[in-house]
């Protein structure tokens, strides 16, 4: 029984969702017809399989976008805490990337021509004036910045394993695709057409637990802690005082380079998790918002990692070894997160940015106090998470067990229904630098009335 249950009438609830399905259907008929009729040659009726994890059995289907808002293609505007979930962490379509992106793309010419171009050495400045480690490279997701990283850590250490925490997400990257249960190391329910048993590849263990990551370490087989500085792909789990300083200090002890992937902590300010807390990692991934939209990410290593990789006749960086693609690094990607650092995710931005997400968990933090609903918000930055516990979650593990699938169903259609986007992995909002104080107090209002129609 979770603990929600003690506060949540399942019967009422049931109702509620059937109430807010048939609402669904009915306010969104150009879209529930779109998906009826587009998807004989789509992969489950939408362009990318995720695209079915909304609510309500079809997905709107978004006509424009701007800023902090999206249109569907039955003229609805939403207020947009989803945001790509991070993609659009910039806000959709701002417009100095659209100028950058318009000046490369026509005015110039020019999106894939396997040469570098100027923009590339202003980002990698930037990234490393943020984020501290030295040399970057740049791909085209997360999800590649993380396994060039982890091959990159293989190969100069010498060890075959990772080690990740259990619940974590990385992307669509093998190895991470475990957890840890008293049983011990299991793959991932459901996860497709595995290499290879992830128990093969990976250590996991729980968030928040040094003594976990000292026996994990202790094996002398693994190369790299990939890992989120908190997690954010299972609710949000913030480390608890010390733990990230244990993660350093064991990571060094045992010889293992430590991966701060930066792709949602990003969210804690300028320089991630890595500057706001005085991280030191040996490597940071990133990608979804740095380039506004348009696809991106990085990786970036220390100078002595780098000069190493470089100086090893085994590894081949440069041709078919395993690091790369034909389109990471082209000029649009480039010149779109030169815009997006240097003018739309500025240090100043930021500062907007969270002062918004402070009042958004303000403000679902004082609906859940008057209505004593026994739940939780976890801020992160400019990002803000609900969770179906009384107290915070420490691990993945605790969090995990505090998924209630109907009242994520119930929370998020009845919030498209009126007009506000959350993600539909999460009950996580996300700011831009064009969230407004109004925005956050619209969602306080709408989950004020959620809940109390929850409580009768
Ligand atoms: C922390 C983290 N890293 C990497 C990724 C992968 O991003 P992408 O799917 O854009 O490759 C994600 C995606 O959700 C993520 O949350």
């Amino acid at each position: 029984m979770t603990a929600s249950l003690a506060a949540v009438d399942r019967d009422r609830l049931a109702a509620l969702i059937g109430r807010e399905r048939a609402a669904y259907r009915a306010s969104f008929p150009a879209s529930r017809d779109a998906f009826a009729d587009g998807g004989n040659h789509l992969l489950g009726g939408v362009p990318m399989t995720w695209m079915r994890m909304w609510p309500g059995g079809f997905p709107l289907f978004h006509a424009a976008a701007s800023g902090a808002r999206v249109t569907d293609i039955d003229g609805h505007e939403f207020i947009d805490f989803c945001l790509g979930d991070t993609g659009a962490m910039a806000g959709h379509s701002p417009v100095a990337v659209q100028a950058a992106v318009a000046r490369r793309y026509a005015d110039l010419g020019g999106a894939a021509t396997m040469l570098p171009t100027q923009d590339a050495a202003w980002v990698a400045a930037e990234l490393t004036r943020r984020f501290k480690v030295a040399l970057w490279s740049f791909t085209l997701t997360a999800t590649d910045a993380n396994r060039w990283a982890i091959r990159l850590a293989r190969q100069l250490t010498g060890r075959p394993k990772i080690a990740v925490f259990s619940y974590c997400y990385h992307g669509s990257v093998d190895e991470a695709f475990i957890v840890a249960t008293p049983e011990g190391p299991r793959p991932r329910a459901g996860n497709v057409g595995a290499p290879v048993d992830p128990c093969e590849t990976t250590r996991v263990m729980e968030f928040n637990d040094p003594a976990a990551l000292d026996r994990e370490l202790s094996h002398s087989d693994v190369a790299a802690v990939l890992m989120e500085p908190a997690l954010t792909n299972i609710g949000i789990v913030l480390p608890e005082a010390g733990y990230l300083d244990a993660v350093r200090e064991l990571t060094r002890r045992h010889g293992v380079l430590l991966i701060n992937d930066e792709t949602h902590t990003f969210s804690a300010g300028p320089g991630g998790c890595t500057a706001a807390w005085g991280l030191e990692p040996d490597m940071v991934t990133i990608g979804k918002s740095i380039a506004g939209g348009i696809p991106a990410g990085a990786y970036g290593l220390s100078a002595e990692l780098a000069d190493r990789i470089l100086a090893d006749p085994t590894a081949d960086i440069e041709d078919t070894g395993g690091v790369g693609g034909t389109l990471a690094g082209n000029a649009l990607s480039v010149t779109a997160m030169r815009a997006t650092l240097g003018e739309v995710l500025t240090d100043e931005a930021f500062d907007g940015m969270i002062g918004v997400a402070t009042r958004f968990t303000a403000g679902v933090r004082s609906v859940l106090d008057s209505r004593r609903l026994p739940w939780t918000i976890t801020q992160l930055g400019a990002r803000a998470e609900y969770r179906f516990c009384p107290d915070p979650p420490r691990t993945g593990g605790q969090s995990e067990a505090a998924a209630d699938g109907e009242l994520d169903e119930y929370l998020h259609l009845y919030m498209i229904n009126r007009g506000i986007l959350m993600t539909p992995f999460h009950n996580m909002a996300l700011m831009c630098p064009a969230s407004t104080a109004a925005d956050a107090d619209a969602h306080t209002a709408t989950f004020a009335a959620a809940a109390d129609e929850l409580l009768g």
